[in-house]
């Protein structure tokens, strides 16, 4: 190949823009394509539209040098790079499970129709198994109706870039799976890594069916950790017990590993969800409906916790207006139950975080704001507090009550719920947390305030995966 390949980087949402202004990083000449002109604007002035630790620097950094440039031309792009990665969004088609591919096949035909010169192009997108090979098809297809010379190959690099940690997930990747059809194809890509590996990350090189399923089998493998721990959640919150503990006595035996076995509110996000429902939607596509039968379970575990988040602020409050924890009834239905309603009308909630997760602004599929704004239709007056996300989620949930501070959140207020474990709730003072609100109640929706400052300070401490016992939290705290 040549000897430093020319880098295109085609869709520049959170995967795109992080893996091109890593790939400068990596001294590569990198240009960034969007069809949406905003983007690229806002992109070429250095302005990264998302919040990322660190990648606003990168960026910022390399779009001076001009080693990073952003264009919306297929044309420029096809004439220009040697390797182009395609990072676009596989979302979850409309009303349905399955993924949604029109973006991957767009930017596959485009390039295909502007490549002037041989060039390997690379997905990086989370696809279904068997999108790969159809695509090697559409492109040799595209080609060959369009009369167009020069070898164009495709090849499959899943991404396993987490938010919040994407700058560091790319430039120092855990592994590098490559599904490749030619050595040609693995030669260029591992010159593209070459830093990677004189750095020992491991290299697997594979076919495309293993590349496509490596992603969302690490991603499903992910989301079934924490559901499994949550329904443990369930039994330990009718039985008693504690999650946490439960969770560091299992973690010790490395072959379980104490990583991803939190328990709270569950998990959220732009992967996690949509990918376990399609790759449930690409099996049964393949007639084998029973295999991943079990993530349907995992998924249902995940949505339960959204339901028992209301459950226990209807129980904490109840209790704490006339000594009995009642129960909110039915809190699957988008509609609150009576009970809801009753206890939760005119109640005034801090409601702490909305991103799906912490170091991230990021309010996709999140728990936290699906919490907030059933809290909100059931009548609770919800003061929401997210270090970043508060943007993002008033243009989802307009109608909610935003502020911009943890202060202005608490002042007055009746009912604390933690939903997103950023540092600064983990640091709160419940002393101090105890002089601005008007009842002291908490429900730690993360599990990541420790019960007994907060009881000391007077409060019902309350949290998932634990057994809402009032008698010891509220009488014998303080
Ligand atoms: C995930 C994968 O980790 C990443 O490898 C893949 O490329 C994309 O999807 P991300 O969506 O950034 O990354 O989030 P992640 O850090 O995995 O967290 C996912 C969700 O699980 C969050 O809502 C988080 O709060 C929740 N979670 C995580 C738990 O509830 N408990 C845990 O123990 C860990």
């Amino acid at each position: 190949g040549p000897e430093r390949p020319r880098v295109s980087v085609i869709g520049t949402g959170y995967l795109g823009a992080t893996h091109a202004a890593c790939m400068a990083e990596l001294g590569f000449e990198v240009l960034g394509l969007d069809i949406d002109p905003a983007k690229i604007e806002a992109l070429t002035r250095g302005e990264l539209p998302f919040h990322e630790p660190g990648l606003p620097e990168l960026l910022l950094k390399h779009v001076q040098s001009g080693r990073l440039r952003f264009t919306t031309s297929y044309e420029e792009v096809g004439a220009w790079a040697d390797v182009h990665f395609i990072g676009v969004g596989t979302p979850q088609k409309p009303g349905e499970t399955a993924a949604d591919l029109r973006f991957v096949d767009a930017a596959v035909t485009s390039l295909a129709e502007h490549i002037t010169q041989d060039a390997l192009i690379v997905g990086k997108s989370t696809v279904p198994v068997g999108t790969a090979a159809r695509l090697r098809d559409l492109l040799a297809e595209t080609r060959a109706t369009a009369g167009l010379d020069g070898t164009v190959e495709l090849a499959w690099n899943p991404e396993f870039l987490r938010e919040g940690y994407a700058v560091k997930d790319t430039l120092t990747p855990d592994r590098l799976v490559v599904g490749v059809e030619s050595a040609h194809a693995e030669a260029l890509l591992r010159q593209v890594y070459a830093k990677s590996l004189t750095e020992g990350t491991p290299w697997i090189a594979t076919d495309f069916a293993t590349a496509e399923l490596v992603k969302v089998a690490a991603n499903a493998f992910l989301a079934t950790k924490i559901s499994f721990i949550n329904a443990f959640s369930e039994i330990t919150e009718t039985v008693g017990g504690d999650i946490g503990t439960l969770a560091d006595a299992i973690g010790h035996d490395p072959r379980i590993g104490r990583r991803f076995l939190n328990a709270g509110a569950g998990f959220g996000g732009g992967c996690l969800p949509k990918d376990i429902r399609a790759l449930q939607a690409r099996v049964s596509e393949l007639g084998l409906d029973r295999t991943m039968r079990f993530l349907a379970e995992m998924d249902d575990i995940n949505l339960r916790r959204r339901d028992r988040v209301v459950d226990l602020a209807v129980q904490v409050l109840s209790h704490h207006r006339d000594g009995i924890a009642r129960s909110a009834g039915d809190t699957a239905s988008p509609v609150p139950s009576p009970a809801t309603v009753e206890v939760l009308n005119g109640t005034k909630v801090a409601l702490l975080g909305v991103t799906f997760k912490p170091h991230s602004d990021d309010v996709r599929d999140s728990p936290a704001l699906d919490v907030a704004n059933r809290l909100f239709t059931a009548g609770a007056d919800v003061a929401v507090y997210d270090p970043q996300g508060n943007a993002n989620a008033a243009r989802r949930f307009p109608r909610l009550g935003y502020v911009d501070s943890l202060e202005k959140a608490l002042v007055g207020a009746d009912l604390i719920i933690l939903l997103t474990e950023w540092d600064e709730f983990r640091q709160m003072d419940p002393e101090y947390v105890g002089r601005l609100v008007d009842q002291k109640l908490l429900i730690d929706g993360r599990n990541v305030l420790a019960p007994r400052p907060w009881q000391d300070a007077g409060f019902t401490h309350a949290a998932l995966g634990h057994r809402f016992s009032p008698a010891q939290s509220a009488t014998e705290g303080s």
